[in-house]
């Protein structure tokens, strides 16, 4: 080993901010397709998701296609593979990190694994599908846990940094998915410990809501309701990004997470409003809510939190919208974030037919109020954010005809295991039953 290049290597890695950078479009990738994304615009693809073994090596996704998704790769783009993102994944990550071996066992089976099918890195995604609520009090094995996801940091950000001085190849890429609220940050996460370690963190700005909360609410509010309460107060995305920069990170160290889908709820009692006692049923990916809104769904923009929602009998959904989501790209370049997640691209409209928005219509959107952006790590010199609603009429434009063919990955019974389908993204109201199944 060279000790030198090592040296070197870290103490660039440490000091290197994302200043002057791309704007980053990274753009969840959920396996269960076995195919490529066509989503020219992202600059990074996240594929979901690794499993961690019993002997704590990294292997390959759920459904396993690292080989076919390794031949249709394009060589400007850049690709990682996340790990952890359900419950039992979750659990197993804990058990790996609590000892020194089955770490180091663990980190030198990534590098393995990752250069063997042509990754250009890791995400570490030990967060819950939903959202944990605040925890009552951090206990011993919270506080333990922060430390060990620390440790694991900086093990593979020194592997990756050895690696990639023996060989001479381009360094390994880390990055870490961390949560979007408030209480969980500070007590799970040493956030400016792994903003050295990492290349940079995304933060899961979504799933607020779900089962647990039994009221109906945005998932992903960019600010809070005018009349929240107390820890009401933290559930949305930008007293996240405050909190965290707050600590001392660095913004252009962050990417900021744009759900391409909407929450599900139903209304239990006869109250209609958000708040209102309610089940969550599930989540709506972003081509189905594009044909609910065709299909008398009636749309209300919520003027406090920056997002809509969208009615129809007993149920309500909050979603993402054109409109909602040039907000929240705009915020994120008010905030000189490194980018933004689209979890999962999935979600978008790949063909164009079902939202009548043009191919992959969220891609291009961030791409488009991106394309002559670059990161800065100044001061802001720019105004405040202008949170007003935009003023094009975005619910005429995005009115889609009714498509009655489907894209054919959308169907649920389509080349997917149900095991596996299961346990992918947007578990979301079902987490303690995935959790019950998992093990
Ligand atoms: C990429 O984004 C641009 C700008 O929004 C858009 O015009 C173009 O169609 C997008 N390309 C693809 C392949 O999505
Ligand atoms: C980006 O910059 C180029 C060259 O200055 C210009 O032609 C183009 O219109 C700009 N695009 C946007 C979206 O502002
Ligand atoms: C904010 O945007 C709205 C709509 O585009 C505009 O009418 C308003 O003047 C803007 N406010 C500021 C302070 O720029
Ligand atoms: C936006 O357009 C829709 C459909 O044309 C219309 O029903 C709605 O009233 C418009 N909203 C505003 C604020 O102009």
């Amino acid at each position: 080993m060279n000790l030198a290049l090592l040296l070197l290597s870290i103490i660039l890695a440490l000091i290197k901010a994302d200043c002057g950078e791309e704007f980053k479009i990274i753009c969840y990738f959920s396996s269960w397709t076995g195919i490529h994304p066509e989503a020219k615009n992202c600059t990074h693809i996240v594929y979901t998701f690794a499993r961690i073994e019993d002997d704590n090596t990294l292997t390959g996704v759920w459904s396993n296609p690292l080989k076919e998704f390794k031949n249709t790769k394009d060589p400007d783009l850049k690709v990682l593979l996340a790990v952890g993102g359900q419950d039992y994944a979750i659990k197993r990550a804990g058990e790996m990190m609590s000892k020194d071996e089955s770490r180091q066992k663990f980190v030198i089976s990534t590098t393995k694994l990752l250069r063997t099918h042509e990754f250009d890195g890791i995400d570490l995604n030990f967060e819950p599908n939903e959202a944990l609520g605040p925890p009552s009090s951090p206990n011993q094995q919270v506080i333990d846990d922060k430390k060990k996801l620390s440790t694991l940091c900086k093990e593979l950000q020194e592997e990756y940094a050895e690696e990639a001085g023996r060989t001479g190849r381009t360094r390994l890429l880390l990055t870490i998915t961390v949560s979007g609220i408030k209480k969980q940050l500070e007590s799970r996460f040493d956030l400016p410990e792994l903003a050295k370690c990492a290349d940079w963190l995304n933060v899961q700005t979504y799933d607020y809501r779900g089962s647990h909360d039994k009221i109906a609410d945005h998932h992903s509010p960019l600010m809070h309701a005018k009349n929240a309460e107390d820890n009401d107060k933290d559930l949305n995305q930008n007293s996240a990004i405050k909190f965290i920069v707050s600590t001392g990170v660095e913004p252009s160290k962050l990417s900021f997470g744009l759900p391409a889908y909407g929450k599900k709820f139903r209304f239990t009692s006869d109250s209609r409003d958000m708040g209102s006692a309610a089940t969550c049923v599930g989540s709506v990916p972003y081509i189905e809510l594009c044909r609910n809104i065709a299909s008398g769904w009636q749309r209300i923009f919520l003027d406090d939190r920056k997002v809509p929602i969208m009615m129809k009998g007993d149920e309500v959904i909050g979603y993402d919208d054109l409109q909602s989501m040039e907000l929240k790209i705009n915020y994120a370049k008010e905030q000189r974030l490194g980018g933004v997640v689209i979890y999962p691209v999935n979600f978008d409209d790949s063909s164009g037919q079902s939202c009548s928005q043009g191919k992959f219509p969220i891609v291009s959107l961030v791409k488009q109020l991106t394309s002559n952006y670059t990161v800065s790590c100044l001061p802001p010199t720019t105004q405040p954010l202008n949170t007003t609603v935009a003023p094009r009429n975005r619910t005429k434009n995005i009115t889609p005809k009714w498509k009655q063919s489907r894209p054919d990955y959308f169907n649920p019974g389509i080349g997917l295991h149900p095991k596996v389908h299961r346990r992918l993204f947007i578990s979301a109201c079902m987490n303690s039953v995935a959790k019950k199944k998992e093990t």
